[in-house]
């Protein structure tokens, strides 16, 4: 859709990345870390005193501890954090369960080792999940639950209740769960986020990723984490030793001196929630269907009052005609399940978000 949105000249609200500048403090770090020669090879797992911050930010804000030397893996952004993780638990008929609409690395990454997906379909206008159909997809080979909260792309997030639940399917067994919570800080209307690392039976089983990139607003740098129990480290770190040694060293140096002098990410959920409830005033007289929008920087809507069309086919429809780039959601499930509703990316100026809602108020 953004190949399509440059030949177009369409406003891009389809891929999810910001269009404003990111701090000139973190980039003059980064200078300053090239300049003072931190240009070599960094260790495999990050350099220490980043995965120290990363720990002591976990513990303020979710009082869970991970070791720095023997929990913690810097990353090329959350995106390598999730392929390793599968890498090192998926072998060949190995079963995952992913809760769609989904990120879409999730699949692919199970299928190229060998693992069978098992989709649970999640339908829109509330996304809910009903758990006694996700026990339904439990067998003896399922070997990983995905879970991703705030989710990519409908926005939804984990409640007390499917907490419980996962607690319960997981109990007494030897499934793993990778929790992707690279929008932990991207969460609305005075909600927390649950993180699968503040319930002890859960984390003792869980692989968490994260980026930097959605903290920072730098997704371009594709730096992120994962956090895990040791013993799941220690697998994880096999894969990610020959898969990229190591990651970009000056950047991981910055990170560490921003995140120690900085807590600017506290102020992400009303720094997007105000362009969260822009967007949607934007678009109050167009004759889309809003639907709920908890966290993560997209906003999913129905174009049920307007068309039949496919999904795929009105949005390329509406890049070429009204010039605005969105993403078809039949593209985040494994079946190519059309459910008739669109996502837009509102991590936008606010300008952009104002010339997008006039082109799409005339559809
Ligand atoms: C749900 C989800 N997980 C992971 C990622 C990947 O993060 P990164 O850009 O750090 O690889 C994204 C990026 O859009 C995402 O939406």
């Amino acid at each position: 859709m953004t190949a399509l949105a440059n030949q177009h000249q369409a406003i891009n609200l389809s891929q999810g990345f910001p269009d404003y500048d990111i701090d000139p403090a973190l980039i003059k770090l980064v200078n300053q870390e090239m300049l003072k020669g931190n240009n070599q090879y960094a260790p495999m797992p990050g350099i220490l005193s980043l995965r120290e911050s990363v720990s002591e930010k976990m513990q303020a804000l979710h009082n869970s501890y991970y070791s720095p030397e023997t929990e913690i893996t810097i990353t090329a952004g959350g995106t390598q954090a999730i392929y390793t993780a599968i890498a090192a638990v998926i072998k060949p008929n190995d079963e995952a369960i992913i809760f769609e609409p989904a990120y879409d690395c999730y699949a692919p990454t199970v299928r190229a080792f060998g693992g069978l997906v098992k989709p649970y379909e999640m339908t829109p206008p509330f996304y809910d999940i009903e758990w006694s159909m996700v026990k339904r997809l439990v067998t003896a080979n399922t070997k990983l639950i995905i879970i991703n909260s705030p989710q990519n792309p409908c926005g939804r997030i984990l409640k007390e209740e499917d907490i419980k639940q996962l607690k319960i399917i997981t109990e007494n067994t030897d499934i793993l769960i990778i929790s992707d919570e690279v929008y932990e800080h991207i969460i609305f209307d005075g909600q927390q986020h649950l993180s699968l690392s503040q319930f002890p039976e859960l984390k003792e089983r869980t692989f968490i990723t994260a980026s930097f990139g959605k903290l920072f607003h730098c997704t371009g740098w594709k730096v992120g984490y994962c956090l895990a129990p040791e013993m799941l480290m220690k697998e994880f770190r096999k894969i990610h030793q020959f898969l990229v040694f190591s990651v970009n060293t000056p950047i991981q140096h910055a990170l560490h001196s921003y995140l120690n002098s900085n807590q600017s990410y506290l102020e992400l959920a009303s720094f997007f929630q105000n362009k969260r409830d822009l967007f949607r005033s934007l678009l109050k007289p167009s004759k889309f269907t809003l639907l709920r929008c908890e966290g993560s920087y997209f906003q999913n809507v129905s174009y049920e009052n307007i068309s039949a069309e496919k999904d795929v086919d009105i949005a390329v429809r509406i890049a070429k005609d009204y010039k605005v780039a969105c993403i078809p959601n039949s593209s985040f499930y494994a079946r190519s399940t059309d459910f008739k509703t669109l996502r837009f990316c509102f991590a936008k100026k606010d300008e952009t978000l104002e010339k997008a809602a006039e082109l799409l108020n005339k559809i």
